[in-house]
């Protein structure tokens, strides 16, 4: 058993690792404005943000592991509230990099796939970003924070999708819940990304975690879609109406932030740490679909206080 402090607890990613993992290791979660109720799981209420919170949060755990999933992770809020996304997503992990490695604490940071321009796509841990927009700009800083601080720490380039507590924390809930009240939705043709189902990615994370392993890793699916086509297999899965979405370009959408059209990773040294292939798309859409038949959704509603 490992004692864990898992910051983000109430978002899509933290919140499922904590329930994925609350009954065999002794997680702290960390919520900051939406508080949970019958977690199994200690809960801790905190800004990150604030002057000496993030020391008296790890002297209060005493972790042996530290899972940082805190972001200001909304592209368009962190467009509109540049120095909030540079203070969560870039200094905040780059002092909690500090403490963990003063600590001894083994940390894993959370970073995107959004750090690249998505000009070619299939990057690897090499490949130089170039972050177009703020939220990927800031979480860059982030990832060299950390890096420079505690070498030791893992910095994990991610994507996903999964249920969350709000309904709306991903886009495949999205998909799902517009589609569901058959509402016409667009999806992207030019967008590609290769996202995991969370409660793969947490599971994978652990694996990570048990290995010790350090430094930058892309941990993706190894099988990239375009977010049009990744809508019309959870419709297909879901039985809904695929005629719903509509195929369109991402520029004719008029987003606030520009978006990086070919964000796909490559994941080979995954695959060789490991040992092991990561989770297809349709692997993934069939554990989304099989928590929605086991009533997961609903149950993560009760949890929000
Ligand atoms: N979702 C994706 O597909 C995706 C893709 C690439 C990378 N990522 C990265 O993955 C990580 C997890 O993302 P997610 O989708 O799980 O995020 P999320 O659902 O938006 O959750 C963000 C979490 O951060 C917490 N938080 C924000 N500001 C805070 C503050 N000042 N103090 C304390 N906590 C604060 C939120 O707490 P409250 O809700 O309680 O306020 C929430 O628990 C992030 O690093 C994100 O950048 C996500």
């Amino acid at each position: 058993m490992t004692r864990f402090l898992v910051t983000g607890a109430s978002g899509l990613l933290g919140l499922n690792f904590a329930l994925r993992f609350g009954e065999q290791h002794e997680i702290i979660g960390v919520v900051h404005q939406n508080r949970l109720r019958n977690v199994p799981f200690q809960v801790l209420q905190a800004d990150l943000t604030h002057l000496g919170v993030l020391q008296a949060l790890v002297e209060k755990a005493n972790p042996e592991v530290i899972l940082h999933c805190a972001a200001l992770a909304n592209v368009d809020t962190c467009e509109s509230q540049n120095d909030l996304a540079y203070r969560v997503n870039a200094e905040v992990p780059g002092e909690l990099a500090k403490i963990a490695r003063d600590t001894g604490i083994h940390l894993v940071h959370i970073s995107t796939d959004a750090v690249f321009d998505g000009a070619r796509g299939n990057y690897t841990e090499e490949d130089q970003p170039n972050p177009q927009n703020t939220y990927a700009r800031t979480k860059l800083a982030g990832e060299q924070a950390v890096q420079n601080a505690n070498p030791d720490a893992l910095v994990a380039r991610v994507n996903f999708y999964g249920w969350s507590i709000s309904g709306q924390r991903s886009l495949a809930e999205h998909f799902f819940y517009n589609l569901s009240a058959r509402k016409q939705m667009k999806g992207f043709t030019d967008v590609f990304f290769c996202p995991l189902e969370v409660n793969h990615l947490a599971e994978i994370l652990m694996r990570l975690i048990t290995l010790k392993a350090s430094g930058v890793y892309h941990v993706a699916s190894g099988e990239a879609l375009s977010k049009y086509n990744f809508g019309q297999r959870i419709a297909r899965r879901f039985g809904l109406d695929s005629s719903l979405i509509q195929p369109v370009s991402w520029r004719e959408a008029g987003l606030k932030a520009a978006r990086s059209p070919n964000l796909t990773l490559n994941v080979d040294k995954l695959r060789n740490t490991l040992d092991d292939e990561p989770p297809t798309q349709d692997q993934g859409l069939e554990r989304f679909y099989q928590l929605f038949c086991a009533g997961y959704p609903q149950r993560l509603l009760t949890l929000r206080q």
